[in-house]
């Protein structure tokens, strides 16, 4: 079976691993600090603090902005439940929001109806490696964090997402843009909040005390992390190229194909395609050809909260399949993937968006 994800490791990544780890310096140290001085040039802020997942750097993130009981902070539905737990986490209350249609991201108008005095903050997600309209977004008035955790690389208006935010965090889960195994980080240009974020992920050796986390990463994590920073364009530029190679069977096959909008580069974390009806039935048929295919997100925030609405997230969940896309992928597995797709796409798929 051709996996819906799989990490790109080579030869290069294991050395920097087995270099730290011959060191016999292994916990946060000097490759920590190396990456996360790497990671905030390549994203374009003045600083970064690495930590030990995507949910830990929410986590951080929204205690650092101050959100705690008493507080909202805004999220989309459609998104996985790693931003719910990070709200529930700071005792903040989840506002959760619909997505747009065209994009998958957060919907500006459906989160402006649900600010109030009480807003702290909105999480933004880029999902699937497509900008959300942060213009729209940032007019809020309240902090925007950016969540790259399926984004990372992506640019808007030429600049790198991750660099509008008040905050932007990254995951470095085994199968995101590029792995650590697992590995977090928070990113962002000021310096107060950074610094709240480096105190708050570690609890040894300090003079005071006040709840604090462990959410450290490791120096072989990082040393993993930089090496696959190194390859990261790399990795970019094969996603889109298989991203081209799946929209050519779309367009053989007379339909629309998944697309950004101008002043977006998405990096292609997924291929969604909209079917006309429920996903399960594809996906079932896909598997039967040796292709590992999914719906790109589990199951909506709303749902698991008990609440109704949110018409447009219902039914791109129910619609909405992921293709396997990832730069480890094989020419015959890609060419596998495609001809199944040849062959049942126009059983499932008119085009309807
Ligand atoms: C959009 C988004 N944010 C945050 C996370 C959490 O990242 P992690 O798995 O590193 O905790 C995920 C995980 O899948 C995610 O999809």
């Amino acid at each position: 079976m051709i996996p819906h994800s799989r990490p790109f490791i080579d030869e290069e990544d294991a050395r920097e691993v087995q270099r730290v780890l011959l060191s016999g310096q292994l916990a946060q140290d000097g490759e920590v600090a190396r990456f996360e001085s790497r990671m905030a040039s390549f994203v374009g802020v003045k600083g970064a603090a690495a930590v030990s997942s995507g949910a830990a750097a929410l986590h951080l993130a929204l205690v650092a902005l101050k959100a705690g009981p008493g507080c909202e902070v805004i999220v989309p539905s459609y998104v996985c439940p790693a931003v719910l737990n990070a709200v529930l986490y700071t005792g903040a209350s989840p506002v959760v929001a619909d997505i747009d249609p065209g994009s998958f991201n957060l919907s500006p108008e459906d989160a402006k109806r649900r600010l109030t005095a009480k807003t702290r903050a909105v999480i933004v997600p880029h999902m699937f490696g497509l900008p959300a309209d942060l213009d729209a977004l940032g007019a809020l008035g309240v902090p925007v964090v950016e969540d790259l955790a399926l984004a990372l690389g992506s640019r808007r208006n030429g600049r790198r997402t991750g660099s509008f935010g008040t905050l932007a965090v990254c995951s470095f889960y085994a199968t995101k843009m590029m792995a650590t195994g697992e590995g977090g980080m928070v990113l962002g240009s000021d310096g107060a909040l950074l610094a709240e974020i480096r105190d708050l992920r570690a609890m040894d050796e300090k003079d005071d005390f006040r709840v604090r986390y462990n959410y450290k990463m490791t120096d072989m994590q990082a040393a993993l992390g930089l090496s696959q920073l190194r390859k990261l364009t790399t990795f970019v530029a094969r996603r889109r190229e298989i991203a081209d190679l799946y929209s050519d069977v779309l367009r053989a096959l007379g339909l629309p194909v998944p697309c950004a909008p101008g002043e977006c580069e998405p990096v292609w974390y997924r291929y969604v395609l909209r079917l006309d009806g429920d996903a399960e039935p594809f996906i079932e048929e896909m598997k039967k050809k040796g292709v590992d295919c999914r719906r790109p997100v589990y199951k909506p925030l709303h749902r698991y909260l008990g609440l109704s609405g949110y018409e447009v997230t219902e039914e791109t969940w129910r619609r909405a399949v992921s293709v396997p896309l990832y730069p480890s992928l094989t020419g015959a597995e890609l060419d596998t993937v495609m001809k199944a797709l040849r062959l049942l796409i126009p059983k499932y798929c008119s085009g309807r968006q």
